[in-house]
Order: structure tokens, then C-alpha cells, then sequence
């Protein structure tokens, strides 16, 4: 036994280690040289052997080659515990060439956008918004919005009647009703979301679910109709640009009067005509009008209480907003068509 064979053992048991990929090599490695049989306590055993004068240094280079050894392997293991191990082969737990984890994150859908939009700009004029469910009255959603018997939009063919007295809201102008209900005591000023559904047949244009906006403003101080233009014209210019004009034009709804349609210049060509107002220069967007005091009788408002009301459709304003050419992409849920209006 020499320093130099000891020294040639330490090399060949690190260098074992050091390309030592698993724990369970690192522990054929300790056995072969710490284990009961192993190199070590045979050379521990060999040491009576030596001569005198050297067994002090072989002793101590002994001691120190067992020393090595021990701190090689707890290092080695030390790096084990911070790796990850898959089939017991040592893997380093963070692979730099992997692909990155993608979260994705959802974007708002059209429909959602232009609502939250409207909103925001009726908001601040000092509309709050307010809720009703989608399955309503007879009486809400037609009887106290002054709606003949007679009215074809009562028919079964248009609505989806539940019950003789319920029906899914054909509109979002119930929502109205229960407002006032609610609240004896005008002012009321609400915008109203809300989806809605109708027995219609599903095109490029028409849904069976919709979703509506209505807004209704009612004081006891005098409201005009331009005060309605006024604020529809405020409403068009946040919602398309500032340079967008309003039209009304003389129309009827059962629940206000006077009424009208509300169209704004086409946002695409200022007016001069083109393809998407159909060469007009004007987009229809809503329908509004001087609440009929028909509609203050039947949730007991006095007679002489002023306002106004208007109700948009949301798909359609989405679908002129960003251009979209058929209703049912709006409802198909392809990801990979909604996300371009992030
Ligand atoms: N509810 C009407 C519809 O669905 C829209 C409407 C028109 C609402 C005039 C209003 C209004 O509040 O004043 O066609």
C-alpha cells in the first residue's frame, strides 16, 4: 500500500462520481467504497501491514481518501435533491429549451364591448344601470308598455309565450316598467342591457337571441325631445366620432309619443353614401321617442311627470362598429374570430 495507489483510488472513485447521472450509481459508488466489503475497510485492514515509520502518512491519506469520498457523494446528492429525476435518471429542473407556458387570456367578446361602452358613456351623464329577468310578464313586457291586444308582435309566432301571463322579453323596455314601479318617486334615469328573444328566423340579421339597450330618463321637471336629441347626438359622437350627426325620423312605438327613428351618419363614408349605409349616408340605430303618459298610468306616476325613453340593438351596433357582416359569427364561439377584437 503507497500514498500513490491511494491517490490513484481517490482519482478513480471522484471521477466515478462526477459522471454519475443517478442516485442509484452514486450509491453503487459508496458501497464499492465505503460498504462493509468495500475498498476502504480493506484498506483500513491493510494498514497493520504497513511498515512502521510509514503507517502515520498512510493512515492519515487513508482517513483523508474516506473524507474525499464522503463530501463527493453528499455533494453529488446535494445536486440530485435540486434536479428532477424521471426513471431514476437525474434531469435538471428547469429545461431552458422547452417551450414557454402559454396562459391565455381571454378577450372581451363584441357584444360585451358595446355594451360596457354604452354604458360608460350614458354613465356619465348620470344614467345608472338597471336589471330585470329574461322571463317576464304579460303586463311588463307589453300591457303597461301600452301594447294593443291586437299587437303582432303578441303573436305566438313572433314570442316565446311560457305561460299565458309569461313570455321570454321581446325587449329590454320592461325593464322600464319595473324601474318605475320601483321607484315612485321620479327622477328615474337608467340604461338598461339585456338580452331578448324573438321568434325569428336566424339570417344574417336576425337572431332569436338578441341583446337590447334601453335607456329611460323621467323627471319631474320639463323634457323635451330636444333634450333626447341632444343626448342621443352626445351618445353618437362618443360611441362612432366626434363627427358623427343624428336624424330622427317619425316613427311608431306603442310606448312613446311622439317616436322616432334614430340614425346616425355612416361613420364609414361621413355620409356620401356607401356600401355599408347602403348608399343613404345614414345607419338606423335605435328606437326612442317622449314616454306616452299611457305607460306613467299603468305604474302610477302622476300625469305630470316628463321624459324620455330609447332602446338600441347590441349586435347591430356591434356588427356596424367593427364591421361585421353576419349575426351568427357573433354567436359561433370561434376563438379565433373573437379574438381579433381584443
Ligand atoms: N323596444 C323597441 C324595440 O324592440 C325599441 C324601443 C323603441 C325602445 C323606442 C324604446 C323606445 O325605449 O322609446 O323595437
Amino acid at each position: 500500500m503507497t500514498l500513490h495507489e491511494i491517490t490513484a483510488i481517490q482519482e478513480t472513485a471522484l471521477a466515478a462520481l462526477a459522471v454519475a447521472e443517478s442516485a442509484d450509481v452514486v450509491e453503487q459508488i459508496r458501497i464499492q467504497y465505503l460498504g462493509r466489503n468495500g475498498t476502504l475497510p480493506a484498506l483500513m485492514k491493510s494498514l497493520g501491514a504497513v511498515s512502521p515509520e510509514d503507517r502515520a502518512a498512510i493512515g492519515k491519506a487513508t482517513n483523508a481518501l474516506r473524507t474525499a469520498i464522503e463530501e463527493g457523494i453528499a455533494a453529488k446528492k446535494t445536486t440530485f435533491d435540486t434536479m428532477a429525476s424521471r426513471d431514476g435518471v437525474a434531469l435538471p429542473s428547469v429545461d431552458f429549451s422547452l417551450p414557454g407556458r402559454w396562459h391565455t387570456v381571454g378577450t372581451p367578446h363584441p357584444i360585451s364591448s358595446v355594451i360596457e361602452e354604452v354604458v360608460r358613456i350614458f354613465s356619465r351623464l348620470g344614467f345608472t344601470v338597471a336589471d330585470g329577468p329574461d322571463i317576464e310578464t304579460n303586463f311588463n313586457n307589453f300591457v303597461a308598455l301600452n301594447t294593443a291586444d291586437h299587437h303582432p308582435s303578441r303573436d305566438p309566432s313572433d314570442t316565446f309565450w311560457l305561460t299565458d301571463d309569461l313570455l321570454l322579453r321581446t325587449q329590454t323596455s320592461p325593464i322600464q316598467i319595473r324601474a318605475m314601479l320601483a321607484n315612485k318617486k321620479p327622477p328615474v334615469r337608467i340604461v338598461t342591457p339585456g338580452r331578448c328573444y324573438r321568434r325569428d328566423t336566424t339570417d344574417a340579421t336576425h337572431s332569436a337571441n338578441f341583446h337590447q339597450i334601453e335607456g329611460l330618463y323621467v323627471d319631474t321637471v320639463p323634457i323635451s325631445l330636444a333634450d333626447l336629441k341632444s343626448t342621443l347626438a352626445y351618445f353618437a359622437r362618443e360611441m362612432m366620432g366626434p363627427d358623427v350627426k343624428v336624424r330622427f325620423r317619425p316613427h311608431f312605438f306603442p310606448f312613446t309619443e311622439p317616436s322616432v327613428e334614430v340614425d346616425f351618419s355612416c361613420h364609414i363614408c361621413h355620409g356620401k353614401g356607401c356600401r355599408v349605409c347602403k348608399m343613404s349616408g345614414w345607419i338606423e340605430i335605435l328606437g326612442a321617442g317622449m314616454v306616452d303618459p299611457r305607460v306613467y298610468a299603468k305604474v302610477g306616476y302622476p300625469s305630470d311627470v316628463y321624459g324620455y325613453a330609447f332602446g338600441m340593438g347590441v349586435e347591430r351596433i356591434a356588427m356596424i362598429k367593427y364591421g361585421i357582416t353576419d349575426i351568427r359569427l357573433l354567436y359561433e364561439n370561434d376563438v379565433r374570430y373573437l379574438t381579433q377584437f381584443a
